[in-house]
């Protein structure tokens, strides 16, 4: 896999990466007293903190002209203002206008008023419901929700609801549970829990085809039916596919809208998100629009070079394209925030993980990057290992909040100063000078940390609905930025439909149908057969 990249500047790039890397990142900061506060940028409630990475003058100068060829002032537009720049679709990614303020040009009235009636159907929802007035079909009060989704119907919202647990009331009164997986297990361990009778079962699919969630979704109606006189109150549908909800048995009063200019994994801002409108109040979903359409205007409206996405897409795609970067990592020092390496594979991987350009070319470099992650402090006492001695560079972002939203003493100062010391060790290593005191030499050679590794600091106010909004934004922007960096199309995912297909065959070939299969499936599908006819399921 060879690395042409189309910008003319990355050889410029690439060979100025060949002598930065000689230098200390610690040079950086003694050539450069100011470098802390210099490359630190706040916009929305949060800040980067992008000093400890391989950037100097000549870096940001690179990073400009990369911005300049990859188009991306024009590309940004085209998307803010509608064009269909999901060009395998022929459709617009008009995730930024369902937290817009006002609707961008003229064109784009019809579908930002669209965008208000939902919003206005969300907070009606959620407010009756909140108030007891929407009540199930025996008279009590809805207390449990139950998200039936996958992928964007389902990553977006669970981790936002988890983000935003300081928020929950002590009594709790609404409980929301979420199912995405077709494995009965997951929907079973949910269902079991609660009663029918207090039970919203809110199946969020854009399609309404996914196998999984038309699988749960059944499998919750039922539930539903056996024990209520009436499941109207008990059902609500969000999706594109109105036909296909409402043969499903869901009132039409009950269905909200996405549209299919709203990429699944950018959803969270559409009525995907009423989950979060009617366990925290529809103004915590409004706050959640409003930091991320601020986060939007910082990327609108910011240089190259003071603008929070660009950079964190600069050094993601300079340290895999000059670096040899592997892998990408989020570490995220607030255990509210646990969710959201999974959410960003989504956002990130299902986006850039593409093989041809826009214009159909296959491609001989790498893109997307394999984003994973988890939560501080627990990643230092299982994968930290692998960072600090491990042979692989992996470019990371840490995550912390200044303000945490509890009131146990220390613990924030424990987890904080154990964020910055990671990112510290990374940086400077221990050197074999510094284990002069280590009497055996077998053991200096396994105690020396090569340091000189970088990362990128985010630094949350307070997790708040706007923050976390902010935060979420800004990585659909980081995103979007590398794909145009890429030339490649963020918001299309053919690469799924394969698989989509084959299990199809697979499904039918279960239940008796004659599939011709290749030889490995073919005995591990007999395997299957054999084990569900002689034991069967529980
Ligand atoms: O993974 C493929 C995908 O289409 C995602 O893009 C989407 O978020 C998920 O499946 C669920 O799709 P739907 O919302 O149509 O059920």
């Amino acid at each position: 896999m060879t690395d042409d990249l189309t910008q003319p500047i990355w050889p410029a790039i690439k060979s100025h990466a060949k002598a930065l890397r000689q230098q200390e990142l610690t040079e950086l900061f003694e050539k450069e007293p100011q470098r802390a506060n210099r490359c630190f940028l706040s916009s929305a409630g949060l800040s980067l903190d992008y000093s400890k990475n391989f950037y100097t003058a000549e870096t940001q100068q690179l990073l400009i002209e990369l911005c300049e060829q990859s188009d991306l002032e024009h590309r940004r537009q085209q998307m803010f203002t509608g064009a269909s720049i999901n060009s395998t679709e022929s459709r617009a990614a008009l995730h930024t206008l369902l937290r817009a303020k006002n609707a961008p040009n003229k064109e784009l009235e019809g579908a930002y008023n669209q965008t208000k009636v939902s919003l206005d159907k969300i907070r009606g929802i959620s407010e009756k419901i909140r108030q007891g007035i929407w009540l199930g079909a025996t008279g009590d009060k809805i207390r449990h929700i139950v998200h039936i989704g996958i992928g964007g119907s389902f990553l977006g919202p669970h981790m936002a609801d988890e983000a935003l647990s300081a928020l929950r009331s002590k009594s709790d009164d609404i409980t929301c549970h979420y199912v995405a997986n077709v494995d009965g297990h997951h929907i079973s361990s949910v269902l079991e829990k609660l009663n029918p009778s207090e039970t919203l079962v809110i199946i969020v699919s854009k399609t309404f085809e996914t196998l999984e969630t038309k699988a749960n979704a059944n499998t919750a109606k039922s539930w539903l039916e056996a024990t209520l006189p009436s499941i109207n109150q008990h059902l609500i549908a969000v999706s594109t596919n109105i036909d296909a909800a409402t043969n499903f048995g869901v009132l039409n009063d009950n269905i909200l809208p996405m549209w299919d200019w709203v990429g699944g994994r950018y959803s969270l801002w559409s009525a995907v998100g009423i989950p979060i409108a009617i366990r925290y109040g529809y103004k915590v979903f409004e706050s959640l629009l409003r930091g991320a359409e601020t986060m939007d205007q910082h990327f609108l409206n910011s240089p190259p070079d003071q603008n929070i996405p660009v950079l964190l897409a600069f050094f993601g795609t300079f340290y895999q394209h000059c670096f040899g970067a592997g892998s990408h990592a989020v570490l995220t020092y607030d255990h509210r925030l646990r969710l959201l390496p999974d959410h960003l594979q989504q956002l990130d991987m299902e986006s850039n993980g593409k093989s041809v350009s826009l214009s159909g070319d296959s491609l001989s470099h790498h893109t997307g990057a394999i984003i994973w992650g988890g939560e501080g402090t627990n990643g230092q006492h299982a994968f930290h290992q692998l960072l600090h001695q491990g042979t692989r560079f992996t470019s990371i972002d840490f995550i912390f909040s200044l303000n945490a939203d509890h009131n146990l003493g220390d613990h924030q100062d424990k987890l904080v100063s154990s964020c910055l010391s990671q990112a510290q060790a990374l940086m400077v290593g221990r050197s074999l000078e510094q284990l002069a005191s280590e009497p055996s030499a077998l053991k200096r050679a396994h105690k020396v940390m090569p340091g000189n590794k970088p990362s990128n600091m985010i630094i949350l106010d307070r997790l708040t609905p706007e923050t976390l909004g902010a935060l979420i934004a800004m990585y659909e922007h980081k995103v979007f930025v590398q794909a145009a960096f890429w030339n490649i199309n963020p918001f299309d995912q053919w690469g799924v439909e394969l698989g989509k297909e084959l299990g199809q065959n697979i499904l039918n070939a279960l239940t008796g149908s004659d599939i011709a299969l290749d030889p490995s499936t073919e005995h591990l599908l007999n395997l299957y057969k054999k084990a569900r006819h002689t034991q069967g399921t529980k």
